[in-house]
């Protein structure tokens, strides 16, 4: 079910076992969020991704979505982005600050994504920007069997790893890229691209690694 903008602003209630409980950090604190994520281009944040992304019109979908900063991005290189985020006052303010007609919002988690099922095989593209390390080990290696299914044959994983020591209150892994690369390619996306990355909000405690996987054709 997709809420696009410019329809009723009422979100119906999820049933409590289709989407999991995400950490309460986001909704606490989804405003001064708002503030720190949109401080930051796209075309910074994810220049290592420019290269690779598909041509437009492509279907993409960007879990985790957040303010909606990157899912504006694509909307404006001509794709159609399915945002995907499960705080919903994270999908509040999204959309009031990048009201799209090219952009659906749906509230869903990793690692199962339960309401993406009818897009399996059909995505272009996914972005996972700042997300993957929310995931506790046990959850990764159905979440990323969930993404190759995602994705259609040729369809291109984008993904940025955080890495320091996680901060209090939030639950946050620093997930070595080695084991991200690994698990990938035992699902069947291989490596098209790593990059080792500062931090764009200056942090010296911080830095990233950007990874691109692309799905095998058959
Ligand atoms: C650090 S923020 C990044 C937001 C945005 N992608 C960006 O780069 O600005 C992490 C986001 O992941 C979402 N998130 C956390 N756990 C998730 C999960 N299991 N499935 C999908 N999204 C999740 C949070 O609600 C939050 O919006």
């Amino acid at each position: 079910m997709t809420e696009p903008n410019g329809g009723p602003q009422a979100e119906p209630s999820p049933p409590a076992s289709s989407v999991p409980p995400v950490q309460p950090y986001y909704a606490q604190h989804a405003a001064a969020l708002a503030d720190r994520y949109e401080s930051l281009a796209f075309d910074t944040v994810h220049q290592d991704f420019l290269p690779l992304l598909p041509p437009p019109s492509a279907r993409i979908a960007d879990i985790g979505a957040g303010t909606g900063r990157d899912a504006a991005a694509l909307a404006a290189r001509g794709h159609t982005v399915l945002a995907v985020e499960p705080v919903p006052e994270l999908r509040a303010l999204a959309r009031r600050l990048h009201p799209s007609p090219s952009i659906h919002w749906l509230s869903d988690a990793l690692p199962g994504l339960p309401r993406l099922a009818a897009e399996a095989g059909r995505l272009d593209a996914i972005l996972l920007s700042a997300v993957w390390m929310h995931l506790p080990e046990p959850s990764r290696p159905p979440a990323m069997r969930r993404l190759h299914d995602l994705l259609a044959p040729g369809g291109r994983l984008f993904l940025t790893l955080r890495h320091g020591p996680p901060p209090e209150g939030r639950q946050l892994y620093d997930i070595p890229a080695h084991e991200t690369v690994v698990l990938a390619a035992q699902h069947g996306l291989r490596p098209l691209q790593h990059t080792q990355a500062a931090d764009h909000l200056a942090r010296d405690h911080v830095h990233w690694s950007t990874l691109t996987f692309e799905k095998e054709r058959p």
